[in-house]
């Protein structure tokens, strides 16, 4: 396992934090039982489903070859982990162009992806589990009649869609059978966003040119690893514990630009699984060194509600040396891991909680192992606090409101 979580700078006393150990210990047999629902992605890395990667492989060649362009329409979990691999990882070059929509719901950002599936040759990929969330619906309903007009017919724009949903209900499967698209399976006992290790995350990533095995290398790494005195599992104690002494917020600090939309998939996976009930820390996420320049005033001055896990690339794929100036001779990654001792002196300082993520070297395997740590960590903090990490009963307020406006 070469992901490391350290804790020491959370000023919890160490005992503390061993004392929660039997307990969080007891939230990764229970996710690791077979018996709680909705835990299908922890065996996922381990116990591998080798002919649908095969068919994962195949069916991402095809596109390739077939394609310029794969839209890929999905939100929340059926995009936010592909889209996140691919940011940060390096691609074998695929001479296709993969672009997100359908999540959200901007005329603008429509009228682009439009000129771009008129003019390129292009597959869609229909990401829903449910198979009938608005955003999803709404573009591809859109898209389906440009493609027919650009191919000709239903029949031949049909075969140019790639349905990715549940294996039995939603209006996404019925009407991939009635239409004959492909279709890849979204596992039932695997939500939205623990799902970038099913075909959700793994086939724009195959077809972006990402390897999908060495992922699940990672992943497994880190699944086998997973024992309950890992570093992880403390990592998880010491969330748990800083909400209980009333920290409101968890910024995560990304300090590798690569890791932008990281980002935005931990706001996600964190915000849904431990928001709810009145608990949970809130997740955001800044840039450093970018957003000391904005935020970092507000991080050194402003209401003390923080604890912040800094996430470090340790080392850079390349080394930059600095030819003149004050830090003549010394490399940019040199400045970088000064801005990091910086910033946490500063804050330490200010009194922010700090747990740093290292990631030794930003490879697809080493991501695989990151994915897989931070799903298991979210998932014991929620059930440490006594909530399902699984569920998401508040994002259908909005949902209801909207269709009764609608109607
Ligand atoms: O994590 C989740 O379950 C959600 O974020 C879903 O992924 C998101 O709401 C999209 O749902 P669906 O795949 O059913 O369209």
């Amino acid at each position: 396992m070469n992901i490391i979580a350290k804790v020491d700078k959370t000023g919890i006393p160490a005992e503390e934090i061993e004392a929660l150990r039997p307990q969080a210990g007891q939230a990764l047999d229970r996710l690791w039982s077979g018996n709680e629902p909705m835990t299908g992605w922890v065996t996922l890395p381990v116990t591998r489903n080798e002919k649908e990667l095969q068919t994962i492989q195949e069916i991402a060649e095809i596109i390739k070859d077939e394609a310029e362009l794969l839209v890929v329409i999905g939100i929340g979990g059926s995009y936010m982990g592909a889209k996140a691999a691919i940011e940060a990882l390096p691609k074998a070059a695929s001479g296709i162009e993969v672009r997100f929509m359908g999540n959200n719901l901007c005329t603008d950002y429509y009228f682009e992806t439009l000129g771009a599936i008129k003019e390129k040759n292009t597959i869609l990929c229909v990401i829903s589990k449910s198979g009938n969330t608005m955003e999803v619906r709404t573009a591809f309903e859109v898209v389906k009649p440009i493609m027919v007009e650009k191919y000709g017919s239903v029949a031949e724009a049909s075969k140019r869609i790639l349905a990715i949903t549940d294996e039995e209900t939603g209006t996404l499967r019925s009407e991939a059978t009635e239409f004959g698209y492909s279709t890849l399976p979204v596992p039932g006992n695997v939500g939205g966003r623990y799902s970038i290790a099913t075909p959700v995350g793994l086939l724009p990533m195959a077809v972006s040119g990402i390897d999908i095995i060495e992922f699940l290398d990672g992943a497994r790494d880190c699944a086998n690893a997973a024992e309950w005195d890992h570093d992880l599992v403390d990592y998880a104690i010491a969330r748990h514990l800083l909400e209980k002494q009333g920290k409101v917020v968890e910024v995560f600090a990304l300090c590798h630009s690569r890791l932008a939309y990281l980002g935005e998939w931990m706001k996600q996976l964190f915000g849904e699984s431990e928001g709810k009930e009145g608990k949970g820390l809130m997740p955001t996420s800044l840039m450093y060194s970018t957003d000391l320049h904005s935020m970092g005033q507000y991080m050194q001055e402003g209401r003390q509600i923080f604890m912040e896990t800094l996430m470090i690339v340790d080392e850079p794929s390349v080394s930059i040396e600095i030819p003149g100036g004050p830090q003549k001779g010394k490399t940019v990654a040199d400045i970088n891991a000064a801005m990091i001792g910086g910033v946490t002196k500063a804050h330490l300082q200010a009194g922010i909680p700090i747990a740093e993520i290292h990631i030794p070297k930003l490879d697809t395997r080493n991501f695989g192992q990151l994915i897989y740590f931070l799903e298991t960590t979210c998932a014991i903090t929620a059930m440490l606090n006594g909530v399902n990490p699984f569920d998401q009963p508040g994002v259908e307020a909005y949902k209801r409101e909207m269709h009764s406006l609608l109607d």
